[in-house]
Formats: structure tokens, C-alpha cells, sequence
């Protein structure tokens, strides 16, 4: 096996459970290693550090797996480390059949990711290292977590930067086109083959209770960047009625199809197109709405983004403010890496400020627990979510 030599600045921080190497950190290259290849990553003095996945076509040359010398990376090392995500998990998700059974590093198992929708398994192999071990894994996969099928969704953009091409189709056994999942009584119908990501987005599964929780009958809740429905359907079935907004038509759709399946259809409405432009429309409406949701996608992949998406979040913020009613609540979350937990204070306080209305923070939430967040990985900490109670009008 092939190992890196690291240079001495780096060696700290991979002892301290940091799982990346950068290209840039390496010294020395002993023996030839391919991209995918597992190398053996050691300090200047020869001493063993870790194994890893090596890529060097990717900034993040070597991804760590192990820091024990003697353990083997085949089928019965990713089964354990299933078994040790599951043990993570289990009862700590409440009544659902949906899960993130693996989150990659968060789970030390750089790039895969797995979902459970109900009997179907949705995988992800995001790197070079990953991809070279997949029939492994999927010899793992089969024996730690029993399934009807399991169903690839390796279309993302970090495999693209391993050098790696798209992957969509079916892995093993029967997928259907629609699977039905619950989450506590509201259920949804996931299409893992045509949805976004893996087809569902498990990790706003606590706000989306958090929110059932506090609306009541004859709430008006506004859910923008709804996508097929999660907080306007645990909203509805509480008696509240909702708007649901987002761009993705086919989203909509099903939304629509989640509501009536959830006999909600008449309290659950949506407009579809660009959700800046419906703020803008609903303030010109003159619309009020007694809680908002306002959850965008990753709006900033790189460092450089964050000043932009601030500027968006800001004006997203001001007009979800002059729609909300007095006393009413505001979630704003971001899946961003780059956009912490401060930039989502900096943005609401700008924003009701511009809109001269007091705004109390009810709560801050994180990703819930099969999202863990580790506190050596800063980038496993992705989700954030404050929550604001806002008096005036
Ligand atoms: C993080 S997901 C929302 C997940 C959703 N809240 C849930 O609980 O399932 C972000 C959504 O924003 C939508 N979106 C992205 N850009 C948009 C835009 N400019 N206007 C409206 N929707 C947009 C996407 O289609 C996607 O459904």
C-alpha cells in the first residue's frame, strides 16, 4: 500500500480526529496509488497515522477512515461501522420509518451517504475511494440493513470534483417509483429516482414538529421553499391553513398529491415560481400570515458566495417580515456550511430593522440527531435554524 508523508503543521490535526488531508499538506508520496486507492497517510518519522482514501485529483488528497493500524477495510469493516451509526440513531428519531442511516464523515465513513425510505435504501457514493470499494459496501449494506431494494443517487456535484461521473439506477432488488413514508401521522409519498438529493429532506424533520407544535387551528402558515410539502402538511394537520411556494414544479405536484393523501387537500395551497418574486407579490397583496418558513437551499457552496446569499437572505427576511402578522414567527434556516448561526442573527436584525418591528428569538435548532455534528469536523455542523417571535406590524 502506498502512504503519504505528512507535512509536521498537519499532523495535529488529523490526530485530533480532523478526517482531511490537503494536497497541499503533503510531503512526500512513497509507492504509485491510483485515485480511490487506500494509502497509508504517516508522520516524517515514519509512525503510523491513519488509512485513507486517496484522491489525487481532489483538493482533499486523502480522506480518513481508520487510525487503527490493524484494522482491514473490506465488507466486515463497513458492517460494523454500520452498526455503530445505527446505534447512534436508533430511538432518538421518533415515530418514522425515514432516516439518514449514514451522514459520510459525520458517521466516519467518508462520502456515503444512505437513506431508509420505509423497505427502500437510497446511497450515495460522493468520492473516488467509496466508488472503488461500492460492491463492499453493498455487501454490507445488505447484511446490516435488510431492504426490499436499494437505489443509487450518485448525481452530485462533490463526486464531479473527484473526477468522478454522475451515477443514477438500481443497486439491488425492487424499487418502486413511490414510496410512502410517515413522520409521526403525516405521511408522504418520496420518489427517490426523480426527487431531489435522495428524494426527501429528512434533515428539517424536528423544526417541521417544532413547528406543528406551535400552530393551531386556523394558523396561517407560509412555507416557502416548501418542496413537496414537510412543514406546510405537519402544519395543516394541526388545522392551520398553508401556502406552500418553490420553483420546482414537479415538487409542487406532489405536494399536492402529500395533502390529499393526508385528507388536508382544502387547508393546503401552492404557488409556484421564484420565491423572491412571491414575497414581493404577497406584500403587494397585502397577504398576512401568522408563522413563515423561509428554508432556500444551499445558497452558499463556497466562502466567496456568503456576502451575496447574506444580501438575498436579508431581502427574504424583509418582505417575510411585512407579511407576517403581529406576534407572529419567522423560521429561517441554512443548510450552508458557510452561513453560521451569527449571519442568521446579523440578517434578521438588519431586516427587522429596516422593517422597524422588535424580534424576539424563540429558538436556535441544529440538524437532529442521524445529521450528527461532529465537534472536530466544523463542516459536519450544517443546518441551522433560528427561530423568532416578532412584535408590531
Ligand atoms: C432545502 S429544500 C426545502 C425543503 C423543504 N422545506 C422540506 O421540508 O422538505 C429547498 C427548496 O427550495 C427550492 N428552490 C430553490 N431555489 C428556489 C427559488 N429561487 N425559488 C423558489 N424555490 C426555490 C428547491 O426546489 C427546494 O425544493
Amino acid at each position: 500500500m502506498a502512504a503519504l508523508v505528512v507535512k509536521p503543521e498537519a499532523v495535529k490535526k488529523l490526530r485530533n480526529l480532523y478526517p482531511w488531508l490537503y494536497a497541499d499538506e503533503i510531503a512526500e508520496t512513497h509507492g504509485e496509488a491510483q485515485p480511490g486507492d487506500l494509502v497509508e497517510v504517516r508522520d516524517t518519522r515514519g509512525e503510523f497515522i491513519a488509512r485513507a482514501f486517496f484522491n489525487p485529483g481532489s483538493h482533499i488528497a486523502a480522506r480518513l477512515l481508520t487510525y487503527d493500524a490493524a484494522e482491514k477495510i473490506n465488507r466486515a469493516f463497513f458492517e460494523t461501522r454500520f452498526a455503530q451509526a445505527f446505534a447512534r440513531r436508533a430511538n432518538a428519531l421518533g415515530h418514522t420509518n425515514a432516516m439518514r442511516l449514514v451522514h459520510a464523515e459525520a458517521d466516519q465513513l467518508p462520502g456515503l451517504v444512505v437513506d431508509r425510505f420505509a423497505e427502500t435504501l437510497v446511497v450515495q457514493f460522493r468520492n473516488a475511494g467509496v466508488e472503488a470499494l461500492r460492491k463492499e459496501i453493498v455487501q454490507a449494506l445488505k447484511r446490516a440493513f435488510p431492504a426490499q431494494g436499494a437505489y443509487e443517487r450518485s448525481d452530485t456535484q462533490a463526486r464531479l470534483e473527484e473526477g468522478l461521473e454522475a451515477r443514477t439506477g438500481l443497486l439491488y432488488g425492487d424499487v418502486p417509483d413511490e414510496i410512502a413514508i410517515y413522520e409521526d401521522d403525516v405521511e408522504f409519498l418520496v420518489n427517490p429516482q426523480q426527487g431531489q438529493k435522495t428524494g426527501f429532506y429528512l434533515d428539517q424533520r424536528d423544526n417541521r414538529r417544532l413547528l406543528r407544535a406551535m400552530v393551531g387551528q386556523g394558523s396561517r402558515v407560509l412555507d416557502v421553499f416548501s418542496y413537496t410539502g414537510g412543514f406546510s402538511l405537519h402544519a395543516a394537520k394541526a388545522g392551520a391553513h398553508a401556502l406552500a411556494v418553490d420553483k420546482d414544479q414537479i415538487a409542487l405536484a406532489q405536494l399536492e398529491a402529500n395533502a390529499r393523501r393526508n385528507a388536508v387537500g382544502e387547508r393546503v395551497g401552492a404557488r409556484w415560481g421564484d420565491a423572491e418574486k412571491i414575497l414581493e407579490e404577497l406584500v403587494e397583496e397585502k397577504r398576512r400570515f401568522t408563522y413563515i418558513v423561509l428554508d432556500p437551499p444551499t445558497l452558499a457552496k463556497h466562502k466567496n458566495d456568503t456576502p451575496p446569499a447574506k444580501q438575498l437572505f436579508t431581502r427574504l427576511c424583509k418582505n417575510a417580515l411585512r407579511v407576517l402578522e403581529p406576534n407572529g414567527v419567522l423560521f429561517l434556516s441554512t443548510c450552508a456550511y458557510h452561513i453560521g448561526v451569527n449571519d442568521l442573527i446579523e440578517v434578521t436584525r438588519i431586516a427587522a430593522g429596516d422593517v422597524g418591528r422588535r424580534a424576539r428569538v424563540v429558538t436556535v435548532t441544529y440538524q437532529p440527531a442521524d445529521h450528527p455534528w461532529i465537534l472536530q469536523i466544523p463542516e459536519t455542523l450544517y443546518l441551522k435554524t433560528i427561530v423568532l417571535s416578532v412584535e408590531g406590524n
